[in-house]
């Protein structure tokens, strides 16, 4: 999509007890469906998104209109029908055979949403009926509703519920108890982070901090990740792709002779172009830092805060401070490009070997301590850590200070102890009440470093 908010609209159908996934035994997968417009943004962010539909629930991927793409635009051009087929029969990356893009993610579920015109949801659609459908089954998972394009199918389903619910009770009986919030998250902030990289100013591809450059670059993104099967189908910089067989006339993109003058002004060949998308899913993750029902917490989709009361709708916090103390713009998205970039590089890996041992997969990390661990102030506690790595590779941890998801407001001195161990010094002027998030990275010495986190709260009493 262009421009427009990213939505990202989670569903409150219950309270998680575990916020961090601390539970004995397998964790469910968080459920989750997509709302997309299908532009060259939202296909490169579906390539990667397929990458990790082993560790998410995706129930639906739904059609949906944006401020620009809707059914047609009575110019005769129709969109909605990537279908883009990949051959997966060299990959240890289900399914085998030749498959198209969407049918690798989605088990059951395709719909054609409010796709008319813009902001349409005049009647209920395929893809309004099976959102109505999923927010009224008995899963008590929190859903969480991707807006990738514009959400009007969403708000289609939620009108019908309303309507609908009116003359049957199920609104008052059911909805109203059972879902006492729509928590909306508007991300469009990491567009700094996964948005379209323009030279608009003529200032060159300097997407992210000087440290994670290298990931926009057109290198490494052409040996990385427009790669095999699937990767090729990613789009980057002048690479002669376009969408729909050139059925959209915006996205001229790969196309050398159009692309300087599009809106947005050409890089160099494969130069990192645009996602956008996964700025919405990046937070449903399951890195170990995740916890998507609480969006205080940061993740590699960034950490946000509460815009207004009603609607429940919260942003993303414009800085975070980094390793040295100073305040940095976008660093809550910024922060993590290295980690996702590296495990995207990883996982599409796997679409280029036939079995699990010829792919890197990311190390395991739990601090035993557990989620909290109570302490006074001027107290030292000792935490632990155990990592594991599927692979066998070595394993690097290091520990740090989120000051942001914390409340105590100053720095705490954490000794690293080797072996997976850290004594963390509890402030003299800690007040109790106030607590302290730590988080513990392992990072694996596989071909792309993969890293994997934990996080405990220090709560002072
Ligand atoms: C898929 O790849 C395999 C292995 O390279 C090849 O034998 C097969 O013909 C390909 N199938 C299609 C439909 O391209
Ligand atoms: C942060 O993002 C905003 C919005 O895209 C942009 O204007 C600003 O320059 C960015 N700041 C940094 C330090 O990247
Ligand atoms: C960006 O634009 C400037 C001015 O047109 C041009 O000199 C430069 O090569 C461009 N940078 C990239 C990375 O394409
Ligand atoms: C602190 O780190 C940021 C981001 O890495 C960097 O841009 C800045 O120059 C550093 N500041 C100091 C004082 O070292
Ligand atoms: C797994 O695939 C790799 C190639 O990626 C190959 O070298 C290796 O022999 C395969 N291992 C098994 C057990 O098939
Ligand atoms: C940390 O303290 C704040 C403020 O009291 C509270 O909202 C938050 O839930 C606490 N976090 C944890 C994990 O205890």
């Amino acid at each position: 999509m262009y421009f427009g908010s990213v939505l990202f609209i989670g569903v409150l159908a219950s309270t998680l007890p575990h916020v961090f996934g601390y539970t004995i035994g397998k964790p469910a997968k968080i459920r989750t469906l997509i709302t997309t417009d299908m532009e060259s943004d939202d296909l490169a962010s579906l390539v990667r998104y397929v990458l990790y539909s082993n560790d998410l629930e995706n129930q639906g991927l739904i059609y949906t209109s944006s401020k620009y793409h809707w059914e047609g635009d009575g110019k005769g051009t129709e969109f909605f029908s990537p279908n883009r087929e990949y051959n997966t029969s060299q990959t240890s990356w289900r399914p085998t055979g030749t498959t198209t893009i969407e049918n690798h993610l989605l088990k059951a579920y395709k719909e054609i949403g409010n796709v008319e015109f813009e902001g349409e949801m005049a009647k209920d659609t395929d893809g309004s009926n099976l959102i109505k459908k999923l927010l009224l089954d008995q899963d008590d998972r929190i859903l969480y509703l991707q807006a990738w394009g514009g959400t009007n199918t969403i708000a289609r389903a939620l009108k019908s519920i309303e309507e609908h619910g009116l003359q049957d009770e199920t609104y008052t009986e059911y909805i109203a108890p059972n879902w006492p919030s729509i928590r909306v998250e508007e991300l469009s902030a990491a567009y700094a982070t996964w948005g379209f990289n323009c030279n608009n100013s003529g200032q060159g591809n300097v997407r992210g901090l000087p440290n994670n450059n290298k990931y926009y670059q057109r290198t490494w993104i052409k040996e990385n990740i427009q790669i095999g099967p699937l990767g090729s189908l990613y789009r980057s910089w002048l690479d002669g792709q376009t969408t729909f067989g050139g059925g959209d006339q915006l996205d001229v993109f790969g196309d050398p002779a159009k692309a300087p003058s599009g809106w947005c002004k050409p890089m160099m060949k494969y130069d990192f172009l645009s996602e956008g998308d996964n700025a919405v899913f990046n937070r449903l993750l399951t890195t170990g830092l995740q916890g998507p029902s609480n969006p205080t917490l940061g993740s590699w989709g960034g950490r946000a805060q509460k815009n207004s009361i009603s609607p429940d709708l919260w942003v993303l916090v414009p800085k975070e401070k980094t390793a040295n103390g100073s305040d940095v713009e976008n660093w809550t998205t910024d922060r993590w490009v290295a980690a996702a970039q590296n495990d995207f590089a990883a996982r599409m890996q796997w679409t280029l070997t036939p079995n699990y041992s010829g792919g890197n997969h990311a190390p395991s990390v739990k601090v035993v301590n557990g989620a909290t661990v109570k302490a006074h102030a001027g107290s030292t506690v000792e935490l632990v850590a155990e990592v594991s790595d599927p692979d066998g590779d070595q394993i690097t941890t290091s520990w740090w200070q989120y000051p942001e998801e914390g409340t105590y407001p100053g720095v705490v001195n954490i000794v690293d102890q080797g072996n997976t161990r850290a004594v963390v010094k509890i402030p003299d002027d800690a007040k109790i009440g106030q607590n302290v998030s730590i988080i513990v990275q392992a990072t694996d010495d596989g071909g792309f470093p993969l890293t994997h986190y934990d996080r405990i709260f220090l709560l002072v009493v």
